[in-house]
């Protein structure tokens, strides 16, 4: 089975994500914030493509069941009631039971054409759930779903992200054991490979990863050092997020 990865959506060819599973990571900080909204208890998060989308999205709702978030170039979208750093999402007073309308400037993006790509449903990845990402396209894969399997980070205006980067080849290092374990041979792309040598190169260095990555550095001098250390927790959480077309959702746990 393939396995590939992909450093931005801007490097997306046509159909190359067709009947592949797919995952998406924006570990700064998109996908790390989805997460831990959903595990606080929100009801679901809308992925949106533009800040209009996610103000339309909320318009129609009444005004205590949903939170608009999200940031637009790093700053927080004007008269939203929070932001996108995922320690604002941790409060379950805040997030419970709430519809989430996010737009982000690379994130949100990268999930809706993942989705668009695919055709179906996308899972949610960064750090804080590595290891459940992994076993959860593990165990489709095994399940003989997909024709391969597809990482997309989200990477930074178009280019690569060192730590979605590097989270990729985490997963593609969890991805090939668990694989092998079902006895399925697979062949990663060279970017995955690629991939798979940076996380080696920097086992057990998450947080210095963030640090040093460009948007690290510019979160950092904004004033959002905690993101990065949260953001660089492995596996605090063993949840998956699922993207269906519309929105991000925890499945029911079997
Ligand atoms: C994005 O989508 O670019 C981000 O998640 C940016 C951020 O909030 O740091």
């Amino acid at each position: 089975m393939k396995v590939d990865v992909i450093v931005a959506p801007t490097f997306l060819k046509k159909d190359d994500l067709k009947g592949c599973l797919c995952a998406v990571i924006d570990v700064l900080r998109a996908t790390s914030t989805i997460i831990t909204a959903l595990v606080s208890g929100a009801a679901e998060v809308r992925p949106c493509l533009t800040v209009e989308e996610a103000k339309k999205g909320v318009a129609k709702l009444p005004r205590d069941s949903y939170l608009l978030g999200g940031e637009d170039m790093g700053k927080n979208i004007p008269g939203s009631d929070l932001g996108n750093s995922p320690l604002e999402y941790m409060s379950e007073e805040v997030v419970r039971g709430k519809v989430i309308y996010s737009y982000t400037s690379n994130g949100t993006g990268a999930i809706r054409k993942a989705y668009a790509g695919c055709g179906r449903p996308v899972y949610i990845a960064a750090l804080i759930n590595v290891s459940a990402a992994s076993a959860t396209l593990v165990k489709a894969a095994a399940g003989a779903q997909g024709k391969g399997i597809a990482i997309v980070c989200a990477g930074r205006y178009g280019g690569p992200s060192t730590e979605d980067f590097f989270c990729a080849g985490m997963m593609v290092d969890l991805i090939g054991r668990g694989l092998n374990k079902h006895g399925i041979e697979i062949q990663l792309s060279d970017t995955a490979s690629v991939a798979s040598d940076l996380a080696a190169a920097n086992r057990g260095n998450g947080l210095g990863v963030l640090t040093s990555s460009e948007h690290g550095r510019f979160l950092e001098s904004i004033g959002f050092s905690d993101d990065l250390i949260f953001a660089s927790r492995i596996d605090l959480y063993n949840v998956v997020p699922v993207f269906d077309g519309k929105r991000v959702i925890l499945p029911p746990q079997k």
